[in-house]
């Protein structure tokens, strides 16, 4: 068993109670989602669907014609449609996929014998190099769900964060999250990144702040370095914008004003961004 994506079955186990505490996410999120399907009843991929608990499936089935759940948590996907009872339902798909193709030489790593020393430089060219994934894309909507947080973390759990190389790792990692984003977008189909940047956990008054100085809350955190390695709001958006590849390949690029999502035990602020991708012609 790969020690890595155990931590990510223990964690989805111990979340699925929290179909309550996530109203308001799950809420936030089936909005952008139907607001993207637009009214062509088009192809929905989610990444690192899980449980779930973080989507109306049945909402999203009223508007998208297939909607194609991926994870490399089977029981966590096959908990997440029973739960909502939609597992009958012949529009729903289930893919059982670790999506950077990298996960098991990952996991060979063990972050307390890990040394300055440790060449990543094969580790690295892992990530540089496009998932395949094996998916029936491309789509006109693909989402990527809190996932990126959990791939960097993974990183960090394997290598540490303070490997000289773990920088270029990281930036690896988010690439090629991204590539394999906009890779699996239809001419003129959308995309929209989800990301968990901060807890509770080290941010306290995260549950409590009032909505109309979240933003300004969330700001003072980022400017003191308080977020999670490798997903700061800004850094996501730069990915698509500017002079970079990808940026060349997608249009409309906005960041989505920031929410809240409560996970029970710890709350988390979630940052989005939505685009386009280009048509070629
Ligand atoms: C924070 S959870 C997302 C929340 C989830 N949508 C829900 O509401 O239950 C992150 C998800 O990413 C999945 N994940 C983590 N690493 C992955 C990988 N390398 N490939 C595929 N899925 C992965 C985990 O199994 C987990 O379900």
């Amino acid at each position: 068993m790969n020690k890595l994506f155990e931590g990510e079955y223990q964690f989805n186990l111990a979340s699925r109670p929290n179909w309550e505490s996530g109203a308001s996410h799950r809420v936030t999120l089936t909005k952008y989602l139907t607001g993207l399907a637009g009214n062509r009843q088009g192809r929905l991929c989610l990444l690192g669907a899980g449980n779930c608990n973080d989507l109306d499936l049945q909402r999203l089935l009223q508007v998208y014609s297939e909607v194609h759940l991926v994870d490399l948590d089977e029981s966590a996907l096959e908990y997440g449609v029973q739960s909502q009872k939609v597992s009958d339902n012949p529009r729903l798909f289930l893919h059982v996929r670790e999506i950077t193709g990298a996960g098991q030489a990952l996991s060979a790593y063990e972050a307390d014998s890990v040394s300055p020393e440790t060449d990543l430089s094969e580790l690295i060219q892992h990530y540089s190099e496009p998932a395949e994934l094996d998916l029936p894309g491309p789509f006109d909507v693909v989402c990527s769900t809190c996932v990126l947080s959990q791939l960097i973390l993974q990183a960090v759990n394997a290598v540490g964060d303070t490997h000289p190389q773990f920088e270029q790792l990281m930036i690896a990692i988010r690439s090629q999250h991204f590539q394999t984003i906009v890779g699996l977008i239809d001419e003129r189909g959308a995309g929209l990144v989800v990301s968990d940047f901060v807890s509770s956990e080290s941010a306290a008054d995260l549950k409590d702040v009032p909505d109309f100085q979240f933003t300004q809350y969330l700001s003072q955190l980022l400017s003191s370095r308080n977020f999670f390695h490798g997903v700061h709001p800004g850094l996501l958006f730069s990915q698509l914008k500017g002079n970079t590849s990808l940026a060349a390949l997608v249009q409309d690029v906005e960041m989505l004003p920031p929410w809240r999502w409560d996970l029970g035990a710890r709350q988390y602020a979630v940052a989005a961004i939505r685009f386009h991708r280009r048509s070629q012609y």
